[in-house]
């Protein structure tokens, strides 16, 4: 069992943030939630702590790519419910002289997994089985994914960028109101898959200010930080995820470790009114749907017809219902699915797909064709956005899924499973709750990739940069980007105000407008509910965190007021 101990904030900031801090503050800000302007670079992520090691390492001399590796560790001790090392993610970069490339570190289904490993005897799913405990983990990606965008484009040695978060882990951070809050309703799942207890399990009721302290973790930590990527998926570490595999009733074994490579892509790329988007190709589904969403809008007067008016939300509504049909269907691992993706993008492909809508009433889903049912997915994950000095730019989503993934620690290595298997299709070809069928192109086989919906993106200008976006949130990811870039490009709005605005949300199947509450007008909403829209109010949509970089050079920061995110410039 780890230390747990209630913090004294006096002795933290000495013991443990001033040392990080003290490089990264200098001459800079803290506590960025406007749009303040800075010349030299951003961080913005969705914890303090990881936002004050990323500057840190610019200011240090590092790059994009070193401050990324090192927000990406410190994320996975100081924000375990989606930071991680035990998960998986996608990296967008653009070089400040406009080389792109992308990594994909998606977790991957075990050599063990098959296409029904979720169901039961009677062949119906078993909704635990893929949401908690061992079972539920895919082979982590996110330790390889940094090491090979260190090796590719790092300047910083790789034990200065992960010793940060060892030193966070070992000395032990104060945790925040709402991490508080989690840790708490979740205590009764850590104590039944972790009997011999874990770093996050506490006798009394966790409160804002305590210390969570994770030993075990700064161990495997430091572990990495000798061996790279050997450090996580051979040794000691790798034998203690297989023991806890075979305590759990886990499938990933000591090769499939061995055998796992990050990935890297091709961008996926399309232009929107000038601006060229850069984002990630499957097996995200994001990019594409990203790219489809903004050319199926395009040729519609927005900035006219203005924010979340009746006709806006109308016709990017009815986008995102053919987007999402399209994305059920098509969307799989490209390295065992063929993705129709340039047919998916092709202007006149979208162009016939917006000519079914009508604006005298709403498009019912089940007309619109392609028909198979994605997966519900969770909205947990977390995305962080730097630049550079020199403008070079990372964009960086990674999960575990679910909040604290399959809410398994590895026993003695400290750090949480993913539960990423439940992006699968569990079911194929079966009829769901909406009487359609689940995709094949998603379904479960050995070595395969789960979709995702994760759309970290990079936006240039006239060959410059312009944006660094991306979000949580599950299928709402790309919904929350694509307004998130409308906003700054067609609503004139500043980075922060762009991320804080109201969102809204349509996936094609449930048949509903999901509204944050606030984001539409009483007008606006029954106009649409008299078209037939089912208008649904819910919490909190996305967390973005963004960059955009003005006309005159300078970089706005958008932290999502929705978590604790923070940017910080310099
Ligand atoms: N697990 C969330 C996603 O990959 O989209």
């Amino acid at each position: 069992m780890q230390r747990i101990t209630r913090g004294n904030p006096l002795v933290l900031l000495i013991a443990l943030v001033i040392p990080l801090v003290l490089a990264g503050c200098a001459g800079g800000q803290l506590g960025v939630k406007s749009s303040k302007e800075y010349r030299n670079g951003m961080v913005v992520s969705a914890n303090q702590l990881a936002s004050q090691v990323g500057i840190a390492i610019l200011k240090k001399g590092g790059n994009a790519v070193d401050a990324a590796v090192a927000v990406q560790f410190s994320l996975a001790v100081v924000y375990p419910n989606a930071g991680n090392i035990g998960g998986g993610g996608f990296m967008v970069y653009r070089s400040a002289k406009g080389e792109t490339s992308t990594i994909d570190y998606r977790e991957k289904a075990a050599a063990k997994a098959s296409r029904n490993m979720y169901l039961d005897s009677a062949g119906l799913p078993i909704v635990e089985k893929s949401m908690y405990g061992s079972l539920a983990a895919g082979v982590p990606g996110s330790v390889a994914g940094m090491f090979e965008a260190h090796q590719k484009y790092g300047k910083l040695p790789w034990a200065d960028l992960i010793a940060p978060a060892i030193a966070l882990a070992d000395q032990g951070f104060e945790v925040s109101e709402r991490q508080a809050n989690e840790l708490n309703g979740l205590q009764k799942r850590f104590a039944l898959l972790n009997p011999s207890g874990t770093a996050f399990m506490k006798a009394s009721a966790w409160a804002a200010g305590d210390l969570l302290v994770q030993k075990e973790l700064a161990n495997t930590l430091t572990h990495i930080k000798e061996k790279g990527k050997a450090g996580f998926y051979e040794g000691a570490v790798a034998n203690a995820i297989v023991a806890e595999m075979q305590r759990s009733g886990g499938i990933i074994s000591l090769e499939d470790l061995k055998n796992y490579e990050a990935i890297w892509r091709k961008p996926v790329v399309g232009m929107y009114k000038g601006f060229k988007v850069i984002t990630m190709p499957p097996p995200s589904s994001g990019g594409i749907a990203l790219i489809q969403l903004l050319k199926a809008v395009e040729g519609y007067p927005l900035k006219k017809w203005g924010h979340n008016t009746d006709s806006t939300v109308q016709v990017m509504v009815e986008a995102e219902r053919r987007v999402y049909a399209d994305r059920a269907a098509h969307l799989g691992d490209p390295d065992f699915y063929k993705v129709p993706g340039i047919q998916l993008m092709d202007a006149a492909y979208i162009k016939n797909r917006m000519s079914s809508f009508t604006w005298d009433k709403a498009t019912s889903s089940t007309a619109v064709s392609a028909g198979v049912v994605a997966p519900m997915e969770h909205e947990e994950t977390t995305h962080f956005s730097i630049v550079d000095r020199e403008g070079n730019a990372v964009s960086i989503t990674t999960t575990l899924n679910g909040s604290y993934g399959a809410g398994v620690v590895v026993k003695g290595a400290g750090f949480l499973l993913n539960n990423e298997m439940d992006d699968f299709s569990v079911k194929p070809g079966a009829p769901n709750m909406y009487g359609l069928v689940g995709g094949e192109a998603n379904a479960i086989a050995p070595n395969k990739r789960m979709l995702s919906s994760m759309t970290p993106a990079i936006l240039e200008k006239d060959g410059d940069l312009f944006m660094v976006v991306g979000t949580p949130g599950g299928s709402t990811i790309i919904t929350s980007v694509f307004q998130t870039i409308l906003n700054v490009i067609d609503f004139d709005m500043n980075m922060q105000a762009a991320v804080t605005a109201k969102k809204f949300h349509h996936q094609w199947l449930p048949d509903e407008v999901q509204v944050e509450t606030g984001a539409l007008d009483s007008v606006a909403q029954r106009v649409l509910e008299r078209k037939g829209y089912i208008i649904k109010p819910r919490g909190p949509i996305g967390r973005v965190d963004a960059i955009l970089k003005t006309k005159w050079g300078f970089y706005q920061g958008g932290a999502d007021p929705r978590g604790d995110d923070l940017a910080i410039g310099w």
